[in-house]
């Protein structure tokens, strides 16, 4: 079959080589993907926005199954759009995407089915908003309602810094128009698990759980990025946790979007905070987080282009969806300076796989001599499994201290806070 993944980072890398297991997928398209991904997948030099060309090239191919990976061409319709042609796709259409589209949609979507999240108020009004914030306990949070790469979320120690959020998003529109509401929610507390789950509107299958690690440096100190590194399962999401989540947040997820005429079909994400009071979701992604997917998909046994074709014709519930019991570790190398500013284009020489090592690679190009070259902010995603979270943890560093990237910097801590709770738990 001929099979194209819409986009081009350490995520797709990390789902193509589980397509690639699959016999039946016989040609395999990246758009745009990157040089580091060349050797299993034919890299087009087609945007992951360009929703048209990505359009006009499965036509040509006549490409018979779309994975469109990343959030913004889900939310502006590309699932639709090759629907539309006769391509069936795993990801959600634009209706659906929605629940990562607009915060403003989600939180109203947990009000009215009673799905535990913080409380919020939504402002389109800026003089409203700055109002409300002069009375809001503190820390506050500030959400922009659109997509923002990550950064619109400001966690507010002081009323200033609040005020300065609501100026930065309504007035200067640092993010356009995802700037003309925003969400501002109580501040919770307490671990952060990541669950990613494959779901076809009717049925939903959680896999494993994993922890992300946003800050830029050790001891969670620096930015907030789009991950330095993940593990999996995540020691906090007990089996008991994950019965809460089924049955106060996974199924009523998906059945509230079914009554809202949105049945989601893809992988929904959950971002959830194990607080004192329960489970919260923090924020729904319409899609694989990234580096979440480079750690979870390691450790998935059954066969995933079977299961995404099966989520896409609804017939999830027949489909086999097993994890194995080993843990794994994902530690990025990102250029140094990362997530403020960056250069591109340093030398890169990676380590050949293990029988439990690889790298997925995030940015890179070709030099005229066909070495690689880094690109971008996240590079590469050095992963590892193991039987134990200790060792997939050391086995990633090991492999990761072998990237010769001069430019390259990764945090040291990745799994540290995972594996002192298993310790604390003994
Ligand atoms: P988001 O982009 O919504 O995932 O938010 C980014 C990060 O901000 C989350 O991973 C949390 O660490 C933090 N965050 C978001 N909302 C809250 C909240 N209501 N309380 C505490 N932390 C939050
Ligand atoms: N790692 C978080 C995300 O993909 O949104």
């Amino acid at each position: 079959m001929r099979v194209m993944v819409v986009g081009g980072g350490g995520r797709e890398h990390a789902i193509i080589k589980k397509l690639r297991l699959n016999p039946a997928v016989t040609e395999l398209y990246a758009l745009p993907g990157n040089a580091g991904m060349e050797g299993e997948a034919v890299c087009v030099p087609i945007g992951a926005k360009d929703i048209p060309a990505i359009v006009a090239f499965a036509q040509e191919k006549a490409i018979e199954f779309a994975v469109v990976a990343p959030d913004d061409p889900l939310v502006l319709g590309a699932v639709d759009a090759l629907n539309e042609v006769g391509i069936p796709c795993f990801g959600p259409d634009k209706k659906a995407a929605i629940i990562e589209g607009s915060k403003v949609f989600s939180k109203n979507l947990m009000k009215k089915y009673g799905i535990p999240t913080a409380r919020y108020e939504v402002f389109s009004d800026p003089e409203a908003a700055l109002a409300y914030i002069e009375t809001a306990p503190l820390p506050t949070v500030v959400k922009a309602d659109g997509l923002a790469l990550g950064k619109g979320v400001i966690i507010a120690q002081t009323r200033q810094e609040a005020r300065d959020a609501i100026h930065s998003i309504m007035e200067e529109r640092k993010f356009g128009d995802s700037g003309n509401q925003i969400v501002v929610e109580e501040f919770l507390t307490g671990p952060e698990v990541s669950v990613l789950s494959f779901t076809d509107g009717e049925t939903i299958v959680p896999m494993i759980s994993s922890m992300d690690h946003k800050r830029a440096h050790d001891n969670d100190e620096g930015l907030n990025t789009g991950g330095m590194g993940t593990i999996a399962p995540n020691p906090f999401y007990t089996p008991e946790i994950a019965q809460i989540c089924m049955d106060t947040i996974f199924l009523p997820t998906i059945r509230a979007m079914a009554a809202e005429g949105r049945p989601f079909r893809g992988c929904l994400y959950f971002g959830l905070m194990l607080t004192p009071d329960g489970p919260r979701v923090i924020e729904y992604n319409c899609r694989f987080g990234d580096p979440e997917a480079q750690v979870v998909l390691p450790l998935l046994e059954s066969d995933l282009f079977d299961i995404m074709q099966a989520v896409s014709k609804g017939s999830l519930k027949d489909a086999k969806v097993e994890f194995s019991g080993k843990s794994a570790c994902c530690v990025i190398i990102a250029s140094k300076g990362y997530p403020v500013s960056y250069e591109s284009g340093f030398p890169m020489i990676l380590p050949p796989d293990g029988p439990d090592t690889h790298i997925c690679v995030a940015g890179a190009k070709r030099d005229e001599n066909g070495g690689l070259l880094s690109s971008g902010g996240r590079v590469l995603g050095v992963v590892a499994t193991a039987d134990t979270l200790p060792d997939a943890v050391e086995r990633a560093y090991a492999h990761a201290d072998q990237v010769v990237f001069e430019n390259g910097f990764c945090r040291r801590d990745i799994g540290r806070r995972a594996m002192q709770a298993l310790k604390g738990a003994d």
